[in-house]
């Protein structure tokens, strides 16, 4: 047995009273692009995307079924688009998202060579890349915990080539008990899903309403696994039990547990480990439902690994086990399961069925909290309600520079086609070094609080109908430019004795850009800096 301490492991035996389950967990399903929703063959709703995203543009029949006869793709070109999913805080979720661009020929984005990756939050789920003569089709599965959040990002990110693209999301709530690993700050990405027992060549995926949390159930492929005996069409009842669940029960859905492989070395051969992870979960599903007496001093000892880690467990027929594996397996290149029988137990030793995942842990990163809602208030401002996810992360939007400290340090909007007022909030953006607001159509006022930003060198608010006074400090920067704003006037110098903008573009107006680009009098300053300090000194 291995017990060097470099490796990350941990092995659970979980007991669980086995019930009816029925009751009603969570379901979203999005059939993206799709111009109207509609109820699955397994009687699953599905809905448009409409509310979950804004930007992208719909392809509609593909040649496929439904859901998958629709995508969205992103041909703005922007960084990152996020699809905002409602979610429960404190909860755990499957989920899975699929690609199918099929004949999609009318679309450049998605018949030319493409890359991008999809994150959930901030975790890199994976990269999805086709070249124009493979474009490969599918689904990926992910298993994850949303702790304080209410919300989900799942954002696809822009890579080199090519537009995203994708064409269904399903959100699945799972039991408050399975995948406990992930309540530890842990993302899983699912790898191997099997219902062993089935009939090798038996096609069908177990999945809702046969597995109430809809995981996919694979049956066993022969050609990756021999073909062991099996029992099928037992009928599974329970027994009371006790919970230890430090990873969790992951309640196995009775159909995959009615039948089962059962041999003295149920084995697997070696595989190829997932891509580029190392840390591997596998759960162990392990339920006795031969027709035979199994007691506790007369138990069914055996034998379960993942590569060169194994432990012994004992098995009665009275309980279902989920027991799990979780291990850094970074020195091999193959991963190969171990499940044999004990020589001394009588029984041979049975496998219901076996899942394996990727471990990541979850990336925290966020933009700063205290910028987030002064953010909030420019998009508010500024029409920009359709840029979703986390400003900063995995990468910033794309008009918007963040620091080392996560914090909000550029708004890079010129030429942006924004209109509206700059809002007041912008001042709390407090490590703002760059606001580049220049050639749009912004109207209102210049908020005196910029001032407040002691960290702000460039402030272009050139070309834009902006009026009103300039704070005459702004004009002791050379890095802030106002001129093309014909509203705009300079206190101080009489030009804004009416009310601010309430004055009509006028002669006067060509006076005050003219005086933006001249230096402002020393003693003018003076005077004028005494009620800009009473402001600042208030905030
Ligand atoms: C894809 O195939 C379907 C069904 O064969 C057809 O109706 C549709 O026009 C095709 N779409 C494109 C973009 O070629
Ligand atoms: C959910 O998370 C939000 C944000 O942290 C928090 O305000 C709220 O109280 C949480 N709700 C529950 C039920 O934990
Ligand atoms: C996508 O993910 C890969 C790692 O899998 C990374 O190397 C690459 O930089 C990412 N690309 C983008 C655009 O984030
Ligand atoms: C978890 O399973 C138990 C037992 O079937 C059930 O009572 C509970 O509602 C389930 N919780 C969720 C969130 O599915
Ligand atoms: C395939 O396996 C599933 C699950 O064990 C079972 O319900 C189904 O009847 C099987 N189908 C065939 C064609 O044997
Ligand atoms: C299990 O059920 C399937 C479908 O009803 C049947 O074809 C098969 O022969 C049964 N197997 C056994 C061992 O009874
Ligand atoms: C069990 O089976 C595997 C794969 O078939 C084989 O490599 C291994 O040597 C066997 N182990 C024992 C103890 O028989
Ligand atoms: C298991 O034990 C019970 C009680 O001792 C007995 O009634 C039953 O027939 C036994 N079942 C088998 C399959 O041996
Ligand atoms: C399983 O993997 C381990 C580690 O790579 C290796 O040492 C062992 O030989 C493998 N077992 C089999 C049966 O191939
Ligand atoms: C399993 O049971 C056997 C026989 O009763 C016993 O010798 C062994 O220590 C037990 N092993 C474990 C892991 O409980
Ligand atoms: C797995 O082990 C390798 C080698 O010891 C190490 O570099 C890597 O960081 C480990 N991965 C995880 C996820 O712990
Ligand atoms: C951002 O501001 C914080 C104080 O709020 C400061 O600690 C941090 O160093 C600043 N970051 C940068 C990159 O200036």
């Amino acid at each position: 047995m291995e017990t060097s301490s470099k490796y990350f492991l941990r092995m659970t035996f979980c007991f669980f009273l086995l019930t009816d389950s029925s009751y009603a967990a969570d379901f979203l399903s999005i059939a993206c692009g799709a111009a109207a929703g509609r109820t699955d063959t397994r009687n699953i709703e599905w809905v448009t995307d409409d509310g979950f995203i804004q930007t992208g543009k719909n392809l509609r029949g593909l040649d496929a079924g439904f859901p998958y006869d629709s995508l969205k793709y992103f041909p703005e070109g922007r960084s990152k688009n996020c699809f905002v999913l409602p979610a429960k805080n404190a909860t755990t979720y499957l989920l899975r998202i699929s690609f199918y661009p099929g004949n999609a020929t009318t679309a450049p984005s998605i018949d030319s060579p493409v890359d991008f990756n999809v994150t959930v939050n901030n975790d890199l789920w994976l990269t999805y890349a086709a070249t124009a003569d493979i474009r490969p089709s599918g689904w990926a599965e992910a298993v994850f915990h949303t702790f304080a959040k209410g919300e989900i990002y799942l954002c696809l990110v822009k890579g080199t080539k090519g537009f995203p693209f994708i064409n269904g999301i399903e959100l699945r709530e799972q039991n408050t008990s399975s995948y406990s690993l992930v309540k530890k700050g842990k993302f899983l990405i699912t790898s191997d899903r099997y219902n062993t027992g089935t009939k090798p060549d038996n096609g069908t995926l177990l999945r809702y309403p046969d597995d109430p949390y809809d995981r996919i159930w694979f049956p066993t492929p022969t050609s990756e696994f021999p073909a062991y005996p099996r029992v099928e069409n037992m009928s599974v009842t329970s027994s009371p039990a006790t919970l230890t669940a430090e990873d969790g029960y992951n309640w196995p859905p009775t159909k995959v547990l009615e039948d089962a492989w059962v041999g003295r070395n149920l084995s697997s051969p070696n595989f190829q480990r997932p891509d580029g992870l190392t840390l591997l979960y596998v759960a162990f599903y392990i339920k006795e439902i031969r027709p035979v007496n199994v007691s506790e001093a007369d138990p069914i000892g055996m034998t379960l690994g993942l590569n060169s880690f194994s432990f012994d467990v004992n098995i009665t027929n009275v309980n279902d086990l989920t027991v799990s594996i979780t291990r850094n397996i970074s020195d091999a290149l193959t991963v190969n399961l171990t499940v044999i029988s004990k020589p001394w137990s009588k029984q041979s030793a049975i496998l219901n069925g076996f899942e394996m995942y990727s471990v990541q842990d979850v990336d925290t990163s966020e933009t700063f909290p205290r910028d987030q809602d002064p953010l909030t208030a420019v998009q508010r401002s500024f029409g920009l309600e359709d840029w979703t996810g986390d400003p900063c992360y995995p990468v910033a939007w794309d008009w918007v520079a963040c620091d080392s400290t996560s914090r909000i340090s550029k708004l890079l909007l010129s030429k942006s086609n924004i209109s509206g007022t700059i809002p007041v909030e912008i001042s709390q953006l407090k490590n703002l070094t760059e606001i580049h607001l220049d050639n749009n159509k912004l109207t209102g006022e210049i908020p005196p609080s910029l001032l407040s930003l002691t960290k702000l060198k460039i402030l272009k608010l050139d070309n834009n109908s902006l009026s009103g006074p300039i704070p005459a400090d702004f004009q002791d920067y050379p890095g802030f430019t106002f001129s093309g704003n014909p509203g705009l006037c300079l206190t101080g110098n009489g030009s804004c004795a009416s009310p601010p903008g309430a004055r009509p573009p006028s002669s006067d107006a060509s006076t005050a850009v003219k005086l933006v680009s001249n230096k402002l009098s020393i003693t003018v300053a003076v005077v004028l800096a005494v009620p800009i300090l009473d402001y600042l000194m208030r905030n």
